[in-house]
């Protein structure tokens, strides 16, 4: 492994911060979601409502421990660590004249205490967080306004923090966007605000949602190239690699089809172009995007510097006859085990998902999230044995090791999900726990928020230090 390599965790402002209305803050689309559980969906409201607990508007309370959160960091040795910025902190309806001075001070005193700590800051301008006046007055994503808004909003950032900053994502998890796939309802939300089952025209409010975000992005790095040559932007994409059940024919070209749902607007933003084939078929099915003949030179001139891997899982295209539904689509590999969210535990899948994006794009890559849920036991004495997630990361760093020098994939770093337990966006529960440090709060945010060490923390403290080596 290069010896410069970036090790250290990923946050999500949303997950994380709390700080509800603190420094001006407007309100997120996140911070309408209420806390829902393995069994129950979150629910997605227009307005808060009495009697309901919204997990965002606490989250681990960030916003006022990230001075001692980050302590923690630097204590296990972390080079680098990837944030969110809420961009209701920023322009707290997402269409106001002026930024908000507050906001902008707390990005840039935490990305100050980070560069104190020698640790590489990289932030992700859209992780889910957008300012809920853009829903109700332009439907989100869906509207073309949409994008320059954002811009407006990168802009800003961009200038603020010029010279403290390199490493850029314009967003998070933007491919989960087809108009045929299932796993598109849910993320509707997440990436725009819309409740799907409510829309006169969900597909087209989809495509557009799809097309506008990925245009955003090559706008976004042509702008970060002009305010700082140094500027180094990418994107994050969230792959959950599917394989087929048998080689039976029909099965494979499925199996084709399925994956490549999740990846054309990366081949927009790393190809140069939007694909053909995704806008005859959007066509094909009535559906209309505002397109303008500029975006094509901003498809061509805003292509990505690298590209952020989240990797949890792999999942299986099934055969027509298949029963047994998997999560997100597909059914369950019958060689893996599930995690206790029904993630299914795929350490190959891992070192395949970076050959094949590496194979297929040939950009940098850093792994921006890879982490294991799992409840822990706090047991007397303020002791957290969870093996079961040093096991799981432990599989997936060997693998990643083993992309990198025995098939070559340019990877520079390793972000772990996430470095401190936080609310988990799919369910809103904080008991789903993913941290090397333990935060005493429950599901519904009681606790002290105290912050404890667990085993893996010694653990990741070592893999850091050795650069891999004591995986070995
Ligand atoms: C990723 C998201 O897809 O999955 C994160 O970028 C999220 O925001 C992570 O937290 C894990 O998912 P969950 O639902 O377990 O929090």
């Amino acid at each position: 492994m290069e010896k410069n390599f970036l090790w250290g965790g990923s946050l999500a402002a949303h997950q994380c911060e709390g700080g509800f209305l603190e420094g001006g803050k407007g309100i997120s689309n996140m911070d309408l979601v209420t806390k829902g559980s393995k069994n129950t969906d979150r629910e997605i409201h227009n307005e808060l409502r009495e009697g309901y607990y919204y997990p965002s508007h606490k989250g681990i309370d960030f916003y006022n421990r990230y001075k001692e959160d980050i302590q923690l960091f630097a204590e296990m040795g972390f080079t680098a660590l990837r944030i969110s910025i809420d961009w209701s902190r920023i322009f707290p309806n997402g269409d106001d004249e002026k930024a908000n001075e507050e906001g902008l001070a707390f990005y840039e005193s935490v990305v100050d205490t980070l560069n104190e700590y020698n640790i590489e800051p990289i932030l992700t301008l859209f992780h889910f967080e957008l300012p809920a006046r853009l829903i109700s007055k332009y439907q989100g994503w869906s509207n073309r306004k949409v994008v320059y808004l954002f811009e407006k909003f990168a802009e800003v950032m961009f200038k603020r923090l010029d010279g403290k900053v390199t490493y850029w994502s314009t967003f998070n998890e933007i491919n989960h966007l087809d108009p045929n796939s299932v796993s598109s309802q849910f993320f509707t939300y997440y990436l725009s605000g819309l409740n799907y089952e409510e829309l006169d025209n969900p597909k087209e409010a989809v495509a557009r949602i799809a097309y506008n975000t990925a245009l955003a992005s090559t706008r976004i790095v042509q702008l970060g190239h002009k305010i700082n040559p140094k500027n180094q932007v990418g994107c994050v994409f969230g792959i959950n690699p599917q394989f087929p059940e048998t080689c039976k024919p029909e099965t494979m070209l499925a199996n084709l089809l399925e994956n490549e749902k999740e990846l054309y607007q990366m081949d927009a933003m790393c190809r140069g172009a939007f694909p053909v084939y995704k806008l005859k078929e959007f066509e094909n099915d009535g559906i209309q995007l505002e397109i303008e003949e500029s975006d094509k030179a901003d498809f061509r001139n805003g292509t990505l510097d690298f590209m952020g891997l989240n990797y949890y899982m792999s999942s299986v295209t099934p055969n027509e006859e298949s029963e047994n539904e998997a999560l997100f689509g597909g059914i369950q590999n019958k060689y893996l085990e599930l995690s206790e969210w029904g993630w299914a535990i795929d350490p190959v899948g891992f070192r395949y998902t970076m050959n094949w994006l590496y194979r297929r794009y040939q950009l940098p890559m850093i792994i921006t999230e890879n982490g294991f849920g799992a409840e822990d036991t706090l047991l007397p004495g303020n002791i957290i044995e969870d093996d079961y997630r040093i096991s799981y990361l432990e599989s997936h760093i060997k693998e990643m090791m083993k992309a990198i020098e025995e098939d070559y994939v340019d990877c520079f770093g390793y972000l772990s999900w996430a470095p401190i337990d936080l609310v988990s966006a799919s369910t809103g529960e904080m008991s789903k726990r993913y941290g090397f440090i333990f935060v005493d709060l429950d599901d519904n945010g009681n606790g002290s928020g105290k912050r404890i060490k667990k085993k893996s923390f010694e653990w990741y403290k070592k893999v850091i230090l050795t650069n891999g080596e004591s995986l070995k």
